[in-house]
C-alpha cells in the first residue's frame, strides 16, 4: 500500500485535496467590525494507528504565509506562538472531534483576508488544505444595539430596560455599555452581554430620548440606539382657561368665583396634561355617578349668560391612571331693575315703597326733590326702612309732614354695574298739615280726568283738520 503521504507528489499541483483529506467550511464569511463570528468547520485526514502516532495539532494560517516560518493565526499547539494581532481572538475548537471551527472575537478590519487550515499529526500527517479556503470580510459596523422595554411605561412604576448588541461576543472582553438620557435617575447593572437599566419614569421623562451606547474593541468602535420614551401618566395640573370680551385669562385656580355681567358670553377651556390625553368633560355642579356632562370636550361655551345660570361648573379629566377635576363658580352680575315707587295714603301719611333687584344687591335711596331722605331724621317728618334678601333690596318710606314744597319723589337703586331711577309726581295739593284726609287725592283724580278730556278734544280736532281740509299744502319745487 502506498503511504498516503506520497500522494501529493503524484497529484502535483492539483487543487483536489489528497485522498482522505477533506475539509468542510464556508468559503466566504462576512462580519461587522467589532462583532464575533463562529465559522463552523469539520475536517478529516487519513489516520492509521500503526504509523500516525503523536499529538494532533490543527492551525489556521493566512494564505501565503509560509507555514514553516510564519506564525499561524490560531493553533491548538501550546508550544507554538500565534500572530500577535490575532492572539486570543481566533479560537480553535477541539480537533479530536474533527472540529476545525473558528471563533473570531472582536473582529478588526485588518482581519479581512483568506485563511487556510492545516493539520499535523506525527511525521506522516502534515497537511494544508489548499482546496477550500476561508475568506473573511470585516465590514463597517452598522449593527445597532437592541433595547428591550416593557411597554407601556407608567409614571411611578419602576421598570427595567435591557440593552444588548446582537452578534457581540460570548466570552472574552465584553462590550461596555452606557446609558445616556436627560432626566433619567439611573441605576444600572451590567451583565456580560447586556446592560439592565432600572428606572422609575416620571411625567417629565415623557418624550425624552434615551440612548444605549455600546463600545467595542476597547472603545475603538461604538454603536448606539436611541429610543423615545413614551411615559403614561395621569392628568396633572388641570387648568381652566377663560376668555370673554376678547380677553383671555389662563390658569384659573381651583374654586375661583368669577363674576360675569349678564348677557356676556363666556368661553371656557379645560386643559389637562396627561399621556395619553384624558377624556375631558364639563358638568354643572359636581359630577356624581351617572351625571350627564354638559360638554364632552374640554370646551364649554356659555353664550349670553343670564341671571339664574350662575353656579358651579366642573371640568373632569378621566384617565386610566387616575382622574382629576377642577371647578369654578360663576356669579352673574347685573345692574339694578327697579319696581316702583308706588305710593298710597294711610292715616295722613304718604307711604311709598320701592323694590330693586340686582347682583350684587343694590342700595336704595329716596329723594324728595333734591333732598336725600335717609335713615331716621331727628325731626321725624319721614321714616325710611330698608330690607335686603338675596338680590333684592326693598325700601319703604313714610312721609308725614313738612316737606311740601317738593313734589317729585325719586327712588334710586345703585350697584357697581349701574344706577336706575324712577320717580312719582306727588299730588300737587299735598299738604301734610291740612287735615283733609284723602281729599287731595280726589282732586288730583278729577284734574287728571279733565286733562284726559282736554287731550281727547285736541286730538279729535286735529284729526278733523287733517282729514277734511287736507292739512297744510306742501310747497312743490318749481322747475326752472
Ligand atoms: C465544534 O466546536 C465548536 C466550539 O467548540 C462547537 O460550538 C461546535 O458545536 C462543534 N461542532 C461539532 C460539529 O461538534
Ligand atoms: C430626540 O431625538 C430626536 C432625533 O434624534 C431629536 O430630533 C429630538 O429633538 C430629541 N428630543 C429630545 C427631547 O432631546
Ligand atoms: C373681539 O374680537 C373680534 C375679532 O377678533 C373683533 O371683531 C371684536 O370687535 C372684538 N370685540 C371687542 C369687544 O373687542
Ligand atoms: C374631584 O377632586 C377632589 C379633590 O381634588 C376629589 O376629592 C373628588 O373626589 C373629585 N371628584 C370627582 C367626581 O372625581
Ligand atoms: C326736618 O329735617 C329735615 C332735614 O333732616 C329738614 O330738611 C326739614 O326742614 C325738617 N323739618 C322740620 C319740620 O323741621
Ligand atoms: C322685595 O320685593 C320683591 C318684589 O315685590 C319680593 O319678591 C321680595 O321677596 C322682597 N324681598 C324682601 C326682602 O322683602
Amino acid at each position: 500500500m502506498v503511504p498516503l503521504l506520497l500522494l501529493p507528489l503524484l497529484w502535483g499541483g492539483s487543487l483536489q485535496e489528497q485522498a482522505g483529506y477533506e475539509l468542510g467550511v464556508q468559503q466566504l464569511v462576512n462580519v461587522q467590525e467589532g462583532l464575533c463570528i463562529h465559522v463552523p468547520c469539520s475536517f478529516s485526514y487519513p489516520w492509521f494507528p500503526w504509523y500516525s502516532s503523536g499529538e494532533l495539532y490543527t492551525h489556521w494560517y493566512r494564505v501565503g504565509d509560509n507555514t514553516r516560518y510564519v506564525h499561524p493565526v490560531a493553533t491548538n499547539n501550546p508550544q507554538k506562538a500565534v500572530k500577535l494581532d490575532t492572539k486570543g481572538r481566533f479560537l480553535l475548537a477541539d480537533p479530536r472531534t474533527n472540529n476545525c471551527s473558528l471563533n473570531i472575537r472582536e473582529t478588526r478590519k485588518s482581519d479581512t483576508g483568506t485563511y487556510v487550515f492545516r493539520v499535523e499529526r506525527g511525521r506522516n500527517v502534515q497537511y494544508t488544505y489548499q482546496d477550500k479556503k476561508l475568506t473573511l470580510w470585516v465590514t463597517e459596523l452598522t449593527q445597532k444595539p437592541d433595547i428591550l422595554i416593557q411597554e407601556p411605561l407608567k409614571s411611578g412604576h419602576p421598570t427595567e430596560l435591557t440593552c444588548s448588541l446582537p452578534g457581540s461576543c460570548q466570552g472574552g472582553i465584553s462590550p461596555s455599555f452606557a446609558w445616556v438620557g436627560a432626566g433619567i435617575d439611573s441605576l444600572d447593572h451590567q451583565n456580560l452581554h447586556s446592560s439592565v437599566l432600572t428606572f422609575t419614569p416620571r411625567p417629565q421623562d415623557h418624550g425624552m430620548n434615551l440612548t444605549c451606547q455600546v463600545k467595542l474593541q476597547g472603545s475603538r468602535v461604538t454603536t448606539e440606539r436611541t429610543i423615545w420614551l413614551n411615559v403614561f401618566y395621569a392628568p396633572q395640573s388641570l387648568t381652566i382657561g377663560m376668555s370673554f370680551r376678547n380677553v383671555t385669562a389662563l390658569k384659573i385656580v381651583r374654586d375661583t368665583l368669577i363674576p360675569i355681567l349678564e348677557g356676556e358670553s363666556l368661553h371656557l377651556l379645560c386643559v389637562s396634561d396627561s399621556n395619553p390625553p384624558a377624556q375631558l368633560s364639563w358638568f354643572r355642579g359636581s359630577p356624581a355617578l351617572n351625571t350627564i356632562p354638559i360638554s364632552t370636550t374640554g370646551i364649554l361655551e356659555l353664550p349670553q349668560i343670564r341671571a339664574g345660570e350662575e353656579g358651579k361648573f366642573t371640568c373632569q379629566a378621566q384617565h386610566l391612571l387616575g382622574s382629576q377635576n377642577i371647578s369654578l363658580s360663576l356669579s352673574v352680575v347685573y345692574p339694578p331693575w327697579l319696581l316702583g315707587p308706588s305710593c298710597s295714603w294711610e292715616d295722613e301719611c304718604l307711604h311709598c315703597s320701592c323694590s330693586s333687584q340686582a347682583q350684587p344687591a343694590p342700595l336704595l335711596r329716596w329723594r324728595l326733590g333734591d333732598v336725600l331722605l335717609e335713615g331716621q331724621p331727628s325731626n321725624a317728618s319721614y321714616k325710611v326702612t330698608c330690607s335686603s334678601a338675596g338680590p333684592w333690596t326693598n325700601s319703604s318710606l313714610s312721609l308725614s309732614a313738612g316737606l311740601s314744597t317738593h313734589f317729585r319723589l325719586n327712588c334710586e337703586a345703585e350697584n357697581v354695574h349701574g344706577t336706575q331711577r324712577a320717580s312719582v309726581l306727588l299730588p300737587p295739593r299735598y299738604r301734610p298739615r291740612e287735615q283733609q284726609g284723602s281729599w287731595p287725592l280726589v282732586l288730583t283724580l278729577i284734574r287728571g280726568a279733565l286733562m284726559g278730556v282736554g287731550f281727547l278734544l285736541t286730538y279729535g280736532l286735529t284729526w278733523l283738520y287733517y282729514t277734511r281740509c287736507g292739512g297744510p299744502q306742501r310747497i312743490k319745487p318749481t322747475p326752472d
